[in-house]
């Protein structure tokens, strides 16, 4: 154990009471012993250390508080070796199995795995010994290869997340941090992200009440399981105050720390009761990644930021393990700095080096590594309203090394990085490709900037630097590391003219083209914004780059006044066009023109009208045909998929990390949600095992209406999988494919559904 354990309010209160007690004397100015946390118990460490601890403790109590017996507890505490995360970690990897890993990356995994198992089984193990057995494991694990192609997973902004449970994903000014083969995503709940994503129509602002910081895990980046709340209100700190008291809790991250085994939490607070002027770095501690987080240190000004606290700050871990506080100044927000953790415990930021430097202020300062070469972006000193990205480079492999000049990040400028501000990235090593995640916070609790909170977009090399695409669906391979336009991505930047927040005549991402142009609150949705042309002949127009295929135009509109002319057109690149026409209404009408075919390359949006006033909002440029992803696999275990039965993980050869045992009953279901891009009859593969020696059968039900019957033969084996191919009619979008049983044997043990799986 490093360092002394700490001491929470409740333990020190108890040991009051204890020993005024037993001595009968209150033990004024004197410290009371170290105790483990209170949510720290026997389990969580060495039975040797446990021994010795209680052996003290008991000796203390029954002798009174004197200052020898103190001091014994005090070591014996210290002495105190936790092997919760140990165990943990080892439970979690017994759970991978070796067929879903190439030989190469999994022998020093199995190697690391059994010494890992030891060393938590040691009753006597040292804490370096736990932190080392640590370290290799996750080292390891990080290192795993999978031996498939993976699976596209499909990532939609501006909408609210949920979690695997259906939950809504509370989580702002974070950052997700890889250890071993998880991913964790850490951030702030607000009461005000609650607020609005009840009510949408109105602003929350200011109410950055601080709820909790949740820990989520995910193997895929699409797909997140809550796991705990690694700190909340009542978070014991030091001089007996709780983080609930705190003014201000945001923009945090996680460093693992190699040589103690521990996870810190590095948090941006404000807090006068810690010290200094309250405006500091927190630094929390956990045994695990989703462990209960205690207080471990508080530290106000970093050496060489000229203020106290941090602008915005976030936590990058470099390829060989070391982590930094990528910050700017408070006040002013001048400077970026670049501040190690130190490397024993990471539990103080070391004096930072200044890489940048903008007199308009920055935030929102995070970093990616591409191909050997750092960059750091930040947003505009904006408050919580989105921004460009703006990016400093790397001139030399050196992180805390020389920086080129600022520039903007190609992409970020037609909407506004989606409507966001930096939040941080995420790198993504695959074994195709390298992509990064541009993880932007849309802070609309408090700006009312549009819905949803949580903006991924991928960012790739164009030429000799990252671009953002700001796509608004996409769909990611975690394991190969590619990337692809979503079906329903709108093409349209700023769709919903959220971006300024501000009454503008001249819109983000929008060129005018004459005429009195603005935008105007209410929008269609009854708040925010829409663009409003007029009164006479007054136009804006967008120029986008698509891909060839057949688009649906669509808009909100609203007129005022006699307009004639008043539209909505697009051109492709070969000057073709078509013109979605908007006849007068007082009222909100949503207006569609479908079956546009657009060439590949730029096309071009214009809006106008010729007399009165044009009101719109919502527009949508989304393609229904052109090459239908294929391949879209979707698990049985994966939510929003049901299995009536267990998930199981027992017979091999399943993909994912399990199968769909449905109760042996008929009626026990297994149903998946897909997507369709456009409706019509799809072709499904559902891969089955049927070690049974009798066929199952069961119904296919779309969307609640059975179309047909399907039999699942025998495979033979439960660890032999077969693919049957079954065609049914699905609609646009969202559709529900149920495989129902029908006699009592259940279904067979159902693994994934294939659409668009090719005919067998
Ligand atoms: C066995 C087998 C299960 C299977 C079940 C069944 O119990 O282990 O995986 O689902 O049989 O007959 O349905
Ligand atoms: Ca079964």
């Amino acid at each position: 154990m490093i360092g002394t354990l700490r001491r929470t309010g409740l333990v020190a209160a108890a040991w009051l009471v204890m020993s005024v007690a037993a001595a009968g004397v209150t033990p004024a100015a004197a410290e009371p012993p170290a105790a483990p946390d209170a949510h720290h118990s026997a389990a969580d460490y060495t039975a040797s250390s446990w021994a010795a601890y209680t052996s003290a403790r008991d000796t203390l109590t029954q002798r009174g508080a004197d200052a020898a017996g103190r001091e014994r507890l005090q070591q014996a505490a210290d002495g105190l070796v936790m092997v919760r995360g140990l165990k943990n970690l080892v439970a979690d990897y017994k759970t991978r199995a070796a067929s879903k890993y190439t030989g190469g990356s999994w022998a020093p995994f199995a190697e690391a795995l059994a010494k890992a198992d030891g060393v938590a089984a040691d009753a006597s193990a040292t804490t370096s010994e736990v932190a080392a057995a640590k370290t290799a494991l996750v080292t390891a694990a990080g290192n795993l290869v999978a031996a498939d192609e993976g699976t596209f997973q499909t990532i939609t902004n501006d909408v609210f997340w949920n979690d695997t449970s259906g939950n809504p994903i509370y989580s702002q000014g974070g950052g997700v941090f890889k250890f071993g083969d998880t991913y964790y995503w850490y951030g702030v709940h607000y009461t005000g992200a609650e607020l609005y994503r009840a009510n949408p129509t109105r602003k929350y602002d200011g109410d950055v009440s601080f709820v909790s910081i949740p820990v989520y895990s995910s193997k895929d980046l699409v797909n997140w399981k809550f796991e705990n709340n690694v700190a909340t209100r009542s978070t014991g700190l030091a001089n007996g105050a709780s983080l609930g008291q705190a003014g201000w809790v945001g923009r945090l991250g996680v460093s693992y720390n190699e040589t103690t085994g521990k996870y810190v939490l590095v948090v941006q607070v404000y807090l006068p009761s810690l010290g200094g002027d309250g405006n500091g770095v927190l630094f929390l501690r956990g045994d695990s990644p989703t462990d209960t987080f205690d207080y471990a240190y508080y530290q106000n000004q970093v050496v060489n930021s000229p203020t106290t606290g941090t602008g915005d700050q976030t936590v990058f871990t470099d390829d060989d393990g070391r982590d930094y506080l990528i910050f700017s100044n408070r006040s002013g927000r001048s400077r970026a700095f670049v501040g190690k953790l130190r490397e024993s415990d990471s539990l103080r930021v070391e004096p930072a080096v200044q890489i940048g430097l903008n007199s308009s202020g920055r935030e929102g300062n995070a970093m990616f590594k591409l191909d050997g070469k750092y960059y750091h972006a930040a947003s505009d000193l904006h408050g919580w309203n989105a921004s460009v990205a703006h990016v400093i480079e790397s001139t030399s492999s050196n992180i805390q090394g020389t920086y080129t000049s600022e520039y903007t990040m190609a992409g970020t400028e037609m909407d506004y990085s989606h409507v966001t501000q930096t939040g941080f990235f995420v790198t993504v090593k695959g074994t195709k490709q390298t992509t990064v995640i541009f993880a932007g916070d849309r802070w609309a609790d408090f700006a009312w900037n549009g819905i949803g909170y949580n903006q991924w977009m991928p960012v790739t090399k164009s030429g000799s630097r990252p671009q953002l695409s700001p796509v608004s669906q996409w769909q990611f391979n975690a394991t190969t590391g590619e990337w692809r336009v979503g079906q329903n991505n709108n093409y349209i930047l700023n769709p919903d003219f959220q971006a300024d927040r501000v009454t503008v005549s001249t819109l983000t991402g929008w060129t005018n083209t004459g005429g009195s142009v603005t935008n105007v609150s209410p929008g269609a949705n009854g708040s925010r914004f829409a663009l409003q042309l007029g009164s006479g002949s007054a136009g804006v127009r967008q120029q986008i780059t698509v891909p060839a295929g057949t688009y649906t135009l669509s808009a909100y509109a609203k007129t005022a006044g006699s307009v004639s002319g008043a539209q909505v057109s697009v051109a492709d690149a070969s000057g073709a066009t078509r013109t979605l026409n908007i006849p007068s209404s007082s009222g909100w009408t949503r207006r569609e023109l479908a079956g546009i075919p657009l060439a590949a390359g730029t096309a071009t949006v214009t809006v106008r009208t010729s007399g009165g006033t044009l009101t719109v909002d919502g527009l949508g440029l989304v393609r229904t045909s052109g090459d239908t992803p294929t391949g879209q696999r979707y698990e049985a275990e994966t939510a929003p998929a049901v299995c009536q039965g267990t998930i199981d993980t027992n017979w091999a050869g399943f993909s994912g990390s399990g199968f769909c045992n449905g109760t042996n009953a008929a009626g026990a279901y297994a149903q998946f949600t897909v997507n369709a891009s456009a409706g019509g009859t799809a072709t499904l593969g559902v891969r089955f095992a049927n070690g049974g020696s009798a066929a199952r059968a069961a119904n296919l039900v779309i969307n609640g209406s059975t179309v047909s019957a399907v039999s699942f033969e025998s495979t033979g084996a439960w660890t032999t999988w077969a693919t049957k191919t079954v065609t049914v009619p699905l609609n646009a979008g969202s559709n529900t494919i149920r495989l129902d049983p029908t006699e009592t044997a259940g279904l067979p043990n159902v693994d994934y559904l294939d659409i668009g799986a090719a005919a067998a």
